[in-house]
């Protein structure tokens, strides 16, 4: 279902006299429909940068990473118009980023129902799946109106998974899903996503945490053996 080919990203640091950061070189790897696949390796290596890359957050510097989406088209992700990417992340492809980025003056219940708003899900339904994803995570209704900008690290993270997951995306990317919680909350995300895995949802995840990663991957990928880290001129 995604066939990375020599993916590599890049950073121009313009305020450094345009030197380059060489942060991904020469990856490759595939993943098949259904299946999660664990990224791991060292920090500061390009973990986060690889699932940005096949999101769009960041343009990818060469290589390319075939998508075929539900619609049976092959769509390369590296090259693809900004309005094919916002279709597909609209629609299929989903995306847990490692820090939450709060939205000013927006409630938790709206931040998490919203994600549904563009699937059709009429409002009194997108308030009930979230509020039933707020039980099962333990995020105590006092705060379903708050804003999520004076939550904690672990309430925060919560919220991003509740916020990927609630619209059952076809691919998702987590990243560090787990690194913030308690052991409880972090077996319920767990299980949450085992339950999503099973209803065909495939999944790329960045995990330290080896347990969790051994509890979740079908297959895994270490990017310590990346052949290029170094600034160049
Ligand atoms: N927008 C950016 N501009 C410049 N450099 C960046 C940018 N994003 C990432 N980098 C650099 O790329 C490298 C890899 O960063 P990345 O966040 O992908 O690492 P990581 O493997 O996810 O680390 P961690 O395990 O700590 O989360 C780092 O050296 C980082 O400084
Ligand atoms: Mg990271």
């Amino acid at each position: 279902m995604l066939k990375v080919e020599n993916l590599s990203k890049e950073f121009t640091m313009h305020i450094r006299g345009g030197k380059k950061i060489v942060t991904l070189s020469d990856i490759s790897f595939q993943v098949r429909k259904g299946e999660f696949l664990g990224i791991t390796g060292p920090s500061g290596i390009g973990k986060s940068s690889l699932l940005k890359c096949i999101y769009r957050t960041y343009l990818p510097s060469g290589g390319n990473i075939w998508y075929l989406s539900g619609e049976g088209e092959m769509v390369n992700l590296a090259t693809v118009d900004d309005h094919k990417i916002l279709e597909l992340r609209r629609s299929e492809i989903g995306y847990v980023a490692q820090f939450l980025h709060v939205i000013p003056r927006v409630s938790a219940l709206e931040v998490v129902s919203s994600a549904l708003i563009t699937q059709g899900v009429e409002p009194k339904a997108r308030e009930e799946r979230a509020k039933e994803l707020f039980r099962r995570l333990g995020i105590p209704a006092s705060l379903w109106e708050m804003y999520p900008s004076s939550f904690s690290g672990g309430e925060k993270q919560r919220l991003n998974i509740i916020r990927g997951l609630i619209s059952k995306p076809r691919l998702l990317l987590l990243d560090e899903p787990t690194a913030s919680l308690d052991p409880v909350s972090k077996r319920e995300v767990i299980s949450l996503i085992q339950e999503l895995k099973k209803e065909g949802t495939t999944m790329i995840g960045v995990f330290h945490d080896y347990e969790t990663l051994m509890k979740l991957a079908d297959t895994q990928l270490d990017i310590n053996l990346k052949k290029c880290k170094e600034v160049c001129v």
